[in-house]
């Protein structure tokens, strides 16, 4: 299937590394420019070097704090001046599993609103910036990336949680706000995902726990009905769909893209 990507244009914030860095190649490699987005310059300018050699799209860093309403004004006006328009936003950027964990009476406040200020409000932030963009030219697509612990509580990790419910309704909301003038809104919840940070994450378990790294790899895949670990890559060409004029039929819906994860059933 043609995706209709090429020539559209793309935002995806928390891009200079991990899932977002994996859905810009995607959406670049499907033929958009794209803007990626982090605060670290120095990372943000090596994934965008690297994602334009790599896939011959125009594809540019702008660094940018989602925490700061000014930080993505601006992030957003230059994207804008740099793509000529802006037909697609990728809301990713987090902390995964968020700073907010450990026993109840050692939960900081600071903390729990710091993790939602970035990923609700920060996804928020950025939608409310490309909104006029997008309804002005009748056509627009957000996928904003949540994470199965929406669904699963996942012990002491208190804010992963309540921030991807958060999401849920969020996308709705931004669904029913934009959908009459063309834009569908969109979640998708990752499960456990390969990313660059996995490698070393998972030699440090391996070692807290004496055993191979192998053998956690297993451990993290048999979490899922598919028993392999979903790659960014996969969790890439979810959202490239979403992202595309081909998902016209779905907006305000939540997709799971864990590879089958977790036991209830949604209706
Ligand atoms: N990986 C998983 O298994 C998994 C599972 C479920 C859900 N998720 C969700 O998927 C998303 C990406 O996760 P990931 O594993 O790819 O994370 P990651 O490798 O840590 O990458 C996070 C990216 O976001 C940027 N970022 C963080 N805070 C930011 C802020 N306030 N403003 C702008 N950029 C910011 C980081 O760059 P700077 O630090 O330079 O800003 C980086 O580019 C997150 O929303 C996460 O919760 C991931």
């Amino acid at each position: 299937m043609d995706l209709e990507l090429e020539g559209k244009t793309a935002i995806v914030t928390g891009a200079s590394r991990g899932i977002g860095k994996a859905v810009a190649r995607e959406l670049a490699l499907s033929g958009c420019d794209v803007v990626i987005c982090a605060r670290r310059p120095e990372d943000l300018e090596l994934a965008a070097r690297e994602l334009s050699q790599e896939t011959g799209r125009k594809v540019v860093g702008i660094t940018a704090d989602t925490t700061s309403t000014p930080d993505v004004e601006r992030m957003i006006q230059e994207a804008a001046n740099v793509l000529g328009r802006i037909d697609i936003l990728v809301n990713n950027a987090a902390a995964p599993g968020g700073i907010a964990r450990g026993p109840l009476a050692s939960i900081s406040d600071d903390d729990v609103l710091d993790d939602l200020n970035t990923k609700v409000v920060g996804y928020l932030r950025c939608a409310r910036a490309v909104g006029p963009y997008m309804t002005d030219q009748g056509w627009g697509r957000i996928v904003n990336i949540g994470g199965l612990s929406a669904r699963n509580a996942n012990g002491a990790n208190v804010s992963a949680g309540i921030r991807n419910a958060g999401l849920v309704n969020l996308t709705k909301y931004l669904s029913q706000q934009l959908g009459p003038s063309g834009v569908t809104v969109n979640l998708v919840h990752p499960g456990a995902t390969r990313t660059e940070r996995s490698g070393p994450m998972y030699e440090e378990q391996a070692r807290q726990q004496g055993i191979s790294v192998e053998e956690v790899e297993a451990r993290v895949a048999a979490n899922n009905a598919t028993n392999r670990i979903v790659d960014a890559s996969e969790l890439a060409y979810v959202v490239a769909f979403l992202a595309s004029p081909r998902s016209i039929a779905i907006s305000g819906e939540v997709i799971a893209a864990g590879g089958g994860s977790g036991q209830a059933v949604y209706h």
